[in-house]
């Protein structure tokens, strides 16, 4: 039977919303632009809120754009069939979404100048987010138990493959100029002065009370009743009504979710493949 996803490239994407021909365009034809601001990551590490938050400073805290259009407009997902098609439409300086890992990225970023905020969150809270999200929508087969995700997580098999890759392959960019590596868990900790780092990477100059907005219209609670932020878009997909993107919006979930041998498990997979970084450099080492 169909698990509903097809593969390209070894990666595993939904048939629904993708097709190998716009994955191919994408990163063959797709002409990125200087002026472009570009948020990429791997799905639920914080996209939603890095949208938010780039369209607000933006609008300089002015919330008018955020609750009149959906971020799915606001910033498309170029991947995605409705999502190239909606930035057809966008004029420069262009907001944009993708989940891709490097190697289907566009080419043509790489001799470009356009900026790509990049933002990682721990991958056990990327895990449990993805297994509640995996079960509110019916895009692609999901396993039943988070046993069952776990080890498809750790062999790459979820959506968009695997989040060593897809990190590893990013964070190979972190010493660009164009380029700004963000954590969900600092954005958490530190909400304003992380504002204040994508203000001075976007070269934009806010007020302190703009500032004060763009904090206030991102918030959790915010995004969550804003239907612009938290409305599905593929609503076919959705299994029921209450179906949310704003789950908890917390760091540390998944020790709510882990066994001990989960945890144990995941950790040697974990410091075999992450090895050689800096230390420090992931924030939730010492969360
Ligand atoms: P949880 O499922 O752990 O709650 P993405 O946008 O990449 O799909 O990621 C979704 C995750 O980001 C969800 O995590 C969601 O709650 C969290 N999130 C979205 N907006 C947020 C905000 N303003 N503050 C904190 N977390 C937020």
């Amino acid at each position: 039977m169909s698990d509903h996803s097809l593969w390209f490239e070894g990666i595993r994407f939904p048939e629904k919303t993708h097709n190998r021909e716009m994955l191919r365009e994408v990163r063959d034809n797709f002409v990125v632009k200087d002026e472009d601001t570009i948020i990429v990551t791997y799905p639920k590490s914080g996209t939603h809120w890095l949208i938010e938050i780039v369209c607000l400073i933006h609008s300089k805290g002015d919330p008018k754009w955020i609750q009149s259009v959906p971020y799915w407009d606001r910033s498309p997902w170029i991947e995605v069939k409705l999502g190239n098609k909606s930035l057809k439409d966008q004029q420069s300086p262009r907001i944009y979404t993708t989940h891709l890992p490097i190697h289907l990225f566009p080419k043509s970023f790489f001799s470009s100048k356009a900026k790509v905020i990049y933002g990682i969150r721990n991958p056990r809270d990327v895990l449990v987010s993805g297994y509640y999200f995996g079960k509110q929508m019916n895009i692609v087969k999901n396993p039943e138990t988070l046993e069952q995700y776990i080890k498809l997580f750790l062999q790459g098999e979820v959506i968009y493959g695997s989040w060593f890759e897809h990190v590893h392959g990013w964070l190979s960019m972190r010493e660009r100029e164009n380029v700004l590596v963000l954590f969900y868990e600092e954005l958490i900790k530190d909400t304003r002065s992380t504002v204040e780092k994508i203000c001075q990477f976007l070269g934009k100059k806010l007020k302190p009370a703009e500032t004060d907005l763009v904090l206030q219209y991102s918030s959790f609670q915010f995004m969550k009743e804003n239907k612009m932020s938290n409305g599905i878009r593929f609503h076919d997909f959705f299994v029921t009504e209450n179906s949310t993107l704003m789950r908890k919006g917390i760091i540390g979930d998944w020790k709510n979710h882990f066994t001990v041998a989960q945890a144990e498990a995941f950790d040697k997979i974990y410091q075999e493949k992450m090895a050689g970084y800096p230390p420090k450099l992931f924030p939730w080492e010492d969360c």
